[in-house]
């Protein structure tokens, strides 16, 4: 069975070996394996690992303030880049999913490799890579592979000439989490949700603006905020807001309202492939129906998403 301690005094052992006195960069994701890959290659060569983590300005609210912050306590060393603006503008009137996709992909490559570059006599690249990404990412003909192309697995284009580095690479969710756990990382950030790459992009149906992404993030900061203080966030696998792209009618005071509707979405897993929706309590959903509609402007209604994968997809683009 696997074992946590032995696993990390090897891996650091192998890593020294492999890696000995050359640099490493690593794109920090905010996620776990990305963490736990991180902190993982600060034990086995320390200041030699410089980590990059990029603002797509696609994250959830405060969410790349939060984390660096975090990064940094945990003496990472890691350069935070903010780039939402060149993300949002490649976005542009985008509105079709792959092609949202395909354009992140573009744009977090460029601003990687710039970043990278910087990096003195830098040689190996690390990745967070997990075994299912893996298995995956080899069976090209599978189903992540042609229904949606997950733009963060497969890493960069071979210019980069970088030698790859993937520590986890044998590991499934749960023993990377049971590292984490060994390396001694905070259990909030080990029991994060699952967050797709391509962030709010897209959760945000159809075209996205500047405007449309704060919104939502408001919207989903409420929804979040509130799983965990009603103490149901650590039984939900995942869950997230989609702001859709219909406005209907509504009534504030006297007033007829013409707003945008959000749809809320909690599910169940244990590996993404399938998935039910959860049923959170119905006290629950109307506090935070009245608290979204109360306070985002824009939205004047909530609906909450009953369909599970398959046939439906956890995101719905
Ligand atoms: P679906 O929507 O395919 O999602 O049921 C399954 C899991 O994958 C995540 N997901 C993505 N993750 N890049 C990612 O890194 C993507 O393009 C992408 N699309 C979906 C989704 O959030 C869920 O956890």
């Amino acid at each position: 069975s696997f074992t946590p301690n032995a696993f990390v005094e090897e891996i650091v052992a192998e890593l020294q070996t492999k890696i000995g006195s050359d640099r490493v960069v690593l794109g920090l994701s905010g996620g776990v394996d990305s963490t736990v890959a991180a902190v993982l290659l600060h034990k086995a060569i320390g200041k030699n690992l410089y980590c990059i983590f990029v603002n797509n300005g696609l994250l959830r609210k405060n969410e790349f303030e939060n984390v660096l912050k975090q990064y940094e306590h945990m003496g990472l060393n890691v350069k935070g880049v903010d780039a939402s603006a060149q993300f949002l503008d490649a976005l542009a009137r985008i509105s079709e999913p792959e092609a949202k996709r395909k354009a992140i992909g573009r744009v977090f490559i460029e601003v990687f490799d710039q970043e990278a570059h910087k990096i003195e006599d830098v040689t190996w690249l690390a990745q967070g890579t997990i075994y299912p990404d893996v298995i995956e990412s080899i069976s090209v003909k599978g189903p992540s592979a042609t229904i949606k192309s997950h733009h963060n697995v497969g890493g960069l284009p071979d210019y980069m000439k970088l030698k790859i580095v993937e520590p986890l690479r044998m590991l499934f969710k749960d023993e990377v989490r049971r590292v984490g756990k060994t390396l001694g990382i905070d259990a909030a950030l080990l029991g994060r949700h699952p967050f797709p790459g391509p962030g709010l992009s897209i959760r945000i149906l159809g075209d996205i603006t500047r405007e449309k992404v704060t919104l939502l993030q408001e919207v989903d900061a409420i929804f979040i905020d509130g799983l965990k203080s009603w103490g149901l966030y650590d039984s939900v696998w995942q869950a997230g807001a989609i702001l859709l792209p219909v406005n209907s009618v509504g009534v504030m005071g006297d007033e007829r309202t013409y707003e945008k509707v959000v749809a809320l979405r909690a599910v169940q897993s244990t590996d993404g492939m399938t998935a039910d929706w959860v049923h959170l309590p119905y006290d629950f959903l109307m506090k935070i129906s009245n608290e979204i509609i109360n306070k985002v402007k824009g939205v004047n209604r909530v609906v909450y998403d009953i369909s599970s994968k398959p046939p439906a997809t956890i995101e719905w683009e």
